[in-house]
């Protein structure tokens, strides 16, 4: 027994090596046959003893049984997107800004990385062991995706550590699941030689992939990875983006290859232009140029917006774009009861999707254009992009097209259309429309509100049948109203009202989202949650205490207090909240202890000398402060600059702490 086991072990180390010499080291030992030979008589062996089997053993990457859903993950850093940029006067642009930004005129260095067209993940490594991995998902919240990652061979389950680069005990790392373009040309003739249809692009593969309830079938997907970030860079010691790099290979981790270091933007459009004559030559599909500015110390003063790092800008390649013809142009009515005119077309393949429909906006932007029923259109795509009609071309117009104007009415309802003087939307002012409603539906039941089983079909037909007028009826319908629709049988019916019943245990912040409050999407959710914690006291706030949360502008307010003031709103919020329902919105977890600013309102008064505003908001955000705009009884800290206003006279009446920018500086480095 002894001896077998020894063996087991003697065979998986050896897989293990091997692996790392053919996929990171690019120089195998042995022959694929040998390899096999390994690895077969390893399952052999655990087979015989299924004791024996670990979960680290490179045989599980086979997958493991099916599950029934993905659970939630939230990512303690948030993984943010990338700001886009589409011309060289773009990344010009992008300098200036970390320049005005820094207050300075000293030279910076990049770091330039391939912008791979797959999947973002995050891996969570423990003491070295691979934990968990999920999707990006709203960037706040992504699914639990571990299982299908473990299939990957690229994914090490234990990171190796040396003396010169030690991990920490918690390390997050973000990177790109991608297929390569030759496993994707061979998974497509496979599928084509069976008659099953084929995948439009490798990015739809690698997303489709990762998705599979049954790992089984992740993982004969041969999908692989490039690593770029880590939450907390300045935690680990490394000093620029390459460094991280560096220590991503030496754990074990890939890192991409094609990355290089500029010297300067020059450099970096050099750079650029290279990798896109190149760019066909690559083992895998890319739609641009990441730019990350390479010191991580810089990095961490540039910071955040809510939705882009401002230390990097994606540099994307020029669209695909084709041309096809415009069959007819069809009014929508959204959950704001905007009317959007949506361009529907005869199918065209762009950059490998097929594109039949593109949102034309509104009124205005279809005169610009002139887009007319008939008219040959230039369509484009890029990447992660939705389609976009370009330009009409006018020498193939048929002398029948007429230019397009809005419904006076609306399209569902039949109300008469207004457009109110500051806004290029036309809206149907019904609040009780059909579409409106199916809208407010759709929006409740979505992923990042309650994430409730079933799509637009259904609540078509609920509503159509007057079984629902609104979120609150759905938890009282019975099994005999469901199981009576078309295509739901009763197994159909009581997994919905499954799904129905799992919603309720929820979080403070996907509710918010869900009542679909104009200008309030998951980040603003998410801040009105943390600063108010239970839903009756945002319910009783007053304008000025929204103000005072820096991100909440005063036309987010005035939405947020008009909504939550509006009868029927009310209404529809105290049936929600009711006992019979029963929801629990969980309060998110507040950041608290360790940093110097844990949960302090700090207002800025006068000029700063040392850093400008932005960064010095950025920095109390990540010492877990937040800004206000204004002095109130419910700020803890007032930073004094040059020339103060009455914000300092304010804050002596109500005997605030006041403390100088140097003493603010010396408070952040603590
Ligand atoms: S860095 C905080 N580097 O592009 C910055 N992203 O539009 C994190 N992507 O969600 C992103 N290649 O999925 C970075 N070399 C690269 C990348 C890359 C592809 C994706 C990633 C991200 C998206 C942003």
């Amino acid at each position: 027994m002894d001896e077998v086991k020894r063996r087991i072990e003697f065979l998986r180390e050896e897989i293990h090596r091997h692996n790392r010499l053919y996929y990171l080291e690019q120089s195998p030992e042995v022959s694929d046959a040998e390899y096999d030979r390994l690895f077969q008589e390893l399952k052999d062996l655990e087979g015989s003893h299924p004791e024996l089997i670990a979960t680290d053993s490179p045989t599980q990457r086979v997958g493991a049984e099916p599950q029934e859903k993905f659970a939630s993950v939230e990512h303690v850093v948030p993984m943010l997107s990338l700001d886009n940029g589409f011309a060289e006067e773009d990344v010009i642009e992008f300098e200036s800004r970390i320049k005005r930004f820094l207050k300075t005129e000293e030279k910076i260095n990049y770091m330039v990385e391939p912008k791979i067209d797959g999947v973002a993940v995050e891996l969570i490594y423990e003491s070295g062991e691979l934990k968990q991995a999920s999707t990006r998902g709203n960037g706040y919240v992504g699914e639990d995706i571990t299982r299908n990652i473990r299939t990957i061979l690229t994914v090490p389950y234990t990171l190796t550590e040396r003396p010169e680069t030690p991990f920490p005990d918690r390390l997050e790392v973000r990177g790109e699941v991608y297929m390569q373009l030759d496993e994707f040309a061979g998974l497509n003739q496979e599928r084509e030689s069976k008659g099953l249809p084929v995948f439009a692009n490798p990015r739809n593969v690698a997303s489709g992939s990762l998705r599979q309830l049954d790992a089984r079938v992740t993982a004969t997907r041969r999908l692989t990875i490039f690593c770029y970030a880590v939450a907390r860079p300045e935690a680990l010691g490394v000093k620029t983006q390459y460094e991280l790099f560096k220590y991503l290979r030496l754990w074990g981790l890939r890192a991409n290859p094609d990355a290089a270091v500029c010297e300067s933007i020059p450099d970096v459009l050099a750079f650029y232009r290279d990798l896109d004559q190149r760019r066909h030559e690559l083992a895998y599909e890319v739609d641009g140029l990441v730019i990350k500015v390479n010191p991580i110390s810089l990095q961490t003063r540039l910071g955040a917006t809510t939705r882009n790092p401002r230390w990097a800008l994606a540099f994307k390649f020029a669209p695909a774009q084709e041309f096809t013809v415009v069959r007819s142009i069809e009014v929508q009515v959204g959950r704001t009861g905007a009317l959007t005119p949506v361009a529907i077309m005869a199918p065209v393949q762009v950059g490998g999707v097929t594109v039949q429909r593109a949102t034309l906006h509104n009124e205005d932007e279809v005169k610009r254009k002139d887009v007319r029923v008939g008219d040959t259109v230039l369509l484009q795509r890029a990447g992660d992009v939705i389609p976009e009609v370009v330009e009409v071309v006018k020498e193939r117009r048929p002398e029948t097209a007429v230019p397009f104007s809005m419904p006076l009415n609306c399209p569902v309802c039949d109300s008469e259309v207004v457009r109110l003087p500051d806004e290029s939307a036309h809206r149907c002012p019904n609040a009780t429309c059909p579409a409106q409603t199916k809208g407010h539906i759709i929006h409740f039941m979505s992923k990042n509100a309650l994430d409730i089983a079933g799509g637009p079909k259904l609540v078509d037909l609920l509503v159509d049948r007057g079984l629902i007028n609104d979120p609150s009826d759905l938890f009282f319908l019975q099994p005999e109203e469901l199981s009576s629709l078309p295509h739901m049988g009763e197994k159909s019916a009581a997994n919905f009202l499954e799904s129905l019943e799992d919603s309720k245990d929820t979080t403070l912040v996907r509710f918010i989202y869900g009542l679909g409050i104009r200008h309030v999407g998951v980040h603003l959710a998410r801040v009105l949650a943390e600063r108010f914690g239970v839903f009756e006291a945002l319910l009783e706030a007053v304008a000025e205490e929204l103000e005072e949360i820096g991100e909440v502008g005063p036309k987010c307010a005035g939405s947020i207090i008009s909504f939550v003031n509006n009868p029927r709103n009310r209404d529809l919020l105290n049936r929600l909240t009711s006992p019979e329902i029963g929801l629990i919105l969980k309060a998110p977890a507040r950041r608290t202890g360790e940093t110097p600013l844990a949960d302090k309102t700090v207002v800025l008064t006068g000029g700063l000398t040392r850093m400008t505003r932005e960064e010095a908001r950025v920095r109390i955000q990540s010492a877990g402060g937040r800004v206000a705009g204004s002095v109130s009884k419910n700020t803890d800290l007032v930073v004094v600059g040059e020339n103060p206003g009455k914000k300092l006279q304010k804050a002596g009446e109500l005997g605030l702490e006041v403390i100088s920018e140097e003493e603010f500086l010396a408070m952040l480095k603590e």
